[in-house]
């Protein structure tokens, strides 16, 4: 039986199909519960780790333990992908003693000692933000999109076109542009640590650090088909489930925090009601 009814579950058993943890939001470790995934069984993973700037789940561990931490997990993104699998890797640049640590830069070192291969480095520019004294305020975001096999995966550059700018140029593809790897969201989509925007935003949860869903929005539809499964192991508020969810994909989510386990799963039934879907409309893909 495949459950696909959006629910919180404490954790997973071993020796499992992915269809059974289909649009489930696991309150876990995400290291511990990757490991229990299948392999090959995952389309798209699209996540945002902690990014060491001292927010309430970033506690307790040195900057080196940060990294094999993450390694691990970049290890098991690997493992669960299927070949024609992506991950798009969101990091920011982290102040630390005084300079700045471009996270990037140091993750894309790991994921290509893991062999990973780097598609776009996608820059994402946001208004308002923290304004700092001594040195230019950060704007951007980076997004690394890395793929198994640069044969085979997946980019449905027709379904993220955009408006082109000039209208009545006769060059002008007719299906719309290709967004290109510099994206830039209007204001009340870009809530990325901004307090400013927090209280007129209609996405806003009480998450300290949500993505954008017109973001999330182009990762999956770019990166992935109907009936494919999307995974987040750093979930937050949700919003890759939720996304994931209206685009008729399967979701799972991972995070330590009941409390964002719990945002994640109302935004998840909220979304559905608002969007008049039903568990029925999923396409579902044996696996
Ligand atoms: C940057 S936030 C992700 C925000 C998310 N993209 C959203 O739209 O809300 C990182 C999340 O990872 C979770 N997290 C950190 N370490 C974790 C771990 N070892 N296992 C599971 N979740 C973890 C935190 O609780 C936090 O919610």
């Amino acid at each position: 039986m495949i459950n696909q009814k959006p629910r919180i579950v404490k954790r997973i058993k071993k020796n499992f199909k992915i269809n059974e943890i289909y649009n489930t939001i696991i309150n876990s470790d995400a290291l511990e519960t990757m490991k229990k995934i299948p392999s090959n069984s995952v389309n798209l993973i699209l996540t945002s780790p902690s990014y060491e700037v001292g927010k309430e789940y970033e506690k307790g561990h040195s900057f080196e333990e940060y990294l094999n931490f993450h390694e691990k997990i970049i290890i098991e993104a690997k493992r669960i992908l299927k070949d024609n699998g992506a991950i798009y890797w969101n990091v920011a640049q982290t102040p630390k003693n005084g300079e700045i640590i471009p996270l990037g830069a140091v993750f894309y070192n790991i994921f290509k000692k893991h062999d990973f291969h780097l598609k776009n480095w996608i820059i994402w520019r946001f208004d308002g933000g923290l304004n700092c004294k001594k040195r230019l305020s950060g704007r951007y975001e980076n997004v690394l999109w890395f793929v198994k096999d640069t044969n085979n995966f997946i980019f449905n550059v027709d379904d993220v076109r955009i408006a082109p700018k000039w209208k009545n140029d006769k060059r002008n593809n007719p299906k719309g542009k290709n967004p290109t790897d510099f994206w830039e969201f209007s204001e009340n989509n870009c809530i990325w640590e901004i307090n400013r925007v927090v209280n007129v935003s209609k996405e806003k949860t009480k998450h300290p650090c949500q993505f954008p869903e017109k973001l999330v929005e182009r990762v999956i539809k770019g990166s992935s088909n109907e009936g494919d499964v999307v995974l987040d192991m750093f979930n937050g508020s949700g919003t890759t489930c939720k996304v994931a969810y209206e685009l008729k994909r399967n979701f799972i989510g991972i995070d330590k925090e009941m409390k964002y386990c719990k945002i994640a799963l109302d935004r998840v039934k909220k979304s559905v009601n608002h969007n008049g879907l039903s568990n029925n409309n999923h396409r579902q893909k044996k696996d």
